[in-house]
């Protein structure tokens, strides 16, 4: 067993759990954040992306204990009370999202990728958002919200 304390959306936390427990399980099982999603488990999709340090990860492919003493950011965390995050408002205003799974780690990721780069060409963005897999939307939609979110936030 391992002893987790790390930080969750501002809150500290500290959870035992097994050495075998991957951060996505640690978030859903022991903190009931269920926003991250699990689409693969096997690092293909992208649905469990957060940001571990202020980077943007694969919640499934990080062990618990791994973050250890982390700063973790969920979506449950993105937005400031009623007011969605520009990425998030951006997402409904631009139809990206239909059933909504991908949703969450789509979101996390462009947040990560418009943190690195607030400018992105469409190269840049179907680059940026290569780790993340929705089987909705065709991306088209996505990648205006992309640049929609890229505006408001300038
Ligand atoms: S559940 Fe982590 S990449 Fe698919
Ligand atoms: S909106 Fe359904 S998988 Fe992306």
């Amino acid at each position: 067993m391992s002893k987790v304390q790390l930080t969750v959306n501002g809150t500290k936390h500290e959870r035992e759990v097994e050495d075998r427990t991957l951060l996505v399980d640690l978030l859903r099982d022991h903190l009931g954040l269920t926003g991250t999603h699990i689409g693969c488990d096997t690092s293909q999709c992208g649905c469990c992306t957060v940001h571990v340090n202020g980077r943007a990860v694969k919640s499934c492919t990080m062990l618990a204990a791994q973050a250890n003493g982390a700063d973790v950011l969920t979506i449950e965390g993105l937005a400031e009370g009623d007011k969605l995050h520009p990425v998030q408002q951006a997402f409904t205003d631009c139809h990206g999202l239909q059933c909504g799974f991908c949703t969450p780690g789509m979101i996390m990721a462009v947040v990560g990728l418009l943190k690195d780069n607030p400018n992105p060409t469409d190269e840049e963005i179907y680059q940026g958002l290569e780790g993340n897999l929705c089987r909705c939307t065709g991306y088209i939609n996505i990648v205006k919200a992309v640049k929609q979110a890229a505006r408001t936030m300038k």
